[in-house]
């Protein structure tokens, strides 16, 4: 048996649109920083079935939906095609046993998939280690299988998504560009809404490309924002980090609400947040940028000196329940 940890990343150039949505191969580049919690562990084992056991942060069991189940089928199957690929069939599970331990609250409003997936990719690494040795960009592909965004969080510190082309298993997968001591950022991940999110990103992404903006964000992040944030993020340049993550994730929810369904994840208190922190920056001269995914979540991504300050302004949003995150080591054994 093997057991693996990991967590959920923030996205800062945004991934939303596939070129392949089954193998989730993304349309695009993207990029993110690890997050060092809230994590999920999981426990591995070689079985002849797929069994899924899901434990809540109180030991309750949580009973899956089928589709849940499904999903790791899914994934199982398609990693297994992957390996096949490497040309290392002894090393490829009939299938495995996995019990999942999450400590990432429901409400949380970050994306479990990319923690479960990354961890699931991890565990699959562990499992076969002996047979084959995977890089953690091998380990990445399999974590996309799960969940785009999840190929990310493989690995810790600051990890760029490289799109890729054509339609191979293997053409897309998160690229480390500096590890986690690289430069310690702050999240405050601020919740104002208790809902479960209407549209999941799995069937967002199927509707990305029914927006007229779609190709222009494409030539955006491909030309332009994904090397300006990798050059800020090396240089630590905050200003132009924040100037870049902000553009892209206002980028996403213009192409989220001018796609066929429209898709309006943000709500009056996200906008708020928006609006206040960005008066809040200028008066006090913070390092602080926001971003949101696929929900009114917001996250507020700071530098250890403006840290105390933030703080202080998410402990003032009374409607919202508020996480804390930094800088974590990615997807790793224990
Ligand atoms: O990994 P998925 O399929 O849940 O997609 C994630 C999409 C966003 O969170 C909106 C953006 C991102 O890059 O994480």
């Amino acid at each position: 048996m093997k057991t693996a940890i990991s967590a959920p990343n923030s996205a800062w150039i945004k991934y939303w649109g596939n070129r392949n949505n089954g193998l989730r191969l993304p349309v695009a580049d993207s990029f993110s920083m690890t997050l060092d919690s809230p994590t999920v562990e999981i426990d591995i084992d070689h079985s002849e079935t797929l069994t899924v056991k899901s434990i809540n942060s109180d030991g309750s069991e949580r009973i899956l939906k089928e589709s849940e189940v499904g999903r790791f089928q899914i994934t199982l199957d398609l990693a297994k095609k992957y390996l096949e690929t490497l040309d290392v069939p002894e090393a490829i599970p009939a299938s495995v046993a996995l019990e999942i331990r999450s400590h990432i609250p429901a409400a949380v409003g970050l994306a479990s998939s990319a923690a479960v997936f990354s961890c699931f990719a991890r565990a699959i690494q562990g499992l076969i280690e002996e047979t084959i040795n995977l890089t953690d960009e091998q380990t990445s592909v399999i974590a996309r299988l799960g969940s785009g965004s999840a190929a990310r969080s493989a690995s810790g510190g600051f990890i760029a998504l490289r799109a890729g082309e054509g339609d191979e298993i293997g053409s897309s997968y998160g690229e480390q560009m500096a590890d986690e001591n690289h430069w310690v950022l702050h999240d405050f991940i601020l919740v104002p809404s208790m809902e479960e999110k209407k549209v999941g990103s799995t069937k967002g992404h199927a509707s990305a490309q029914s927006s007229p903006h779609f190709s222009q964000r494409v030539e955006d992040i491909m030309e332009r924002r994904q090397k300006e944030c990798i050059d800020a993020v090396l240089g630590k340049d905050f200003e132009k980090l924040q100037r870049v993550a902000e553009e892209d994730c206002d980028d996403m929810h213009r192409v989220m609400l001018t796609s066929n369904p429209p898709l309006d994840y943000l709500t009056d208190v996200t906008h708020r947040i928006v609006r206040d922190i960005k008066a809040f920056r200028d008066s006090e001269h913070l390092e602080v940028f926001y971003t949101m995914d696929a929900g009114p979540t917001v996250q507020l991504l700071c530098t250890e000196e403006s840290k105390e300050k933030v703080a202080e302004f998410a402990n003032n949003q009374e409607d919202c329940t508020i996480f804390t995150a930094k800088t974590g080591p990615g997807a790793r054994l224990i």
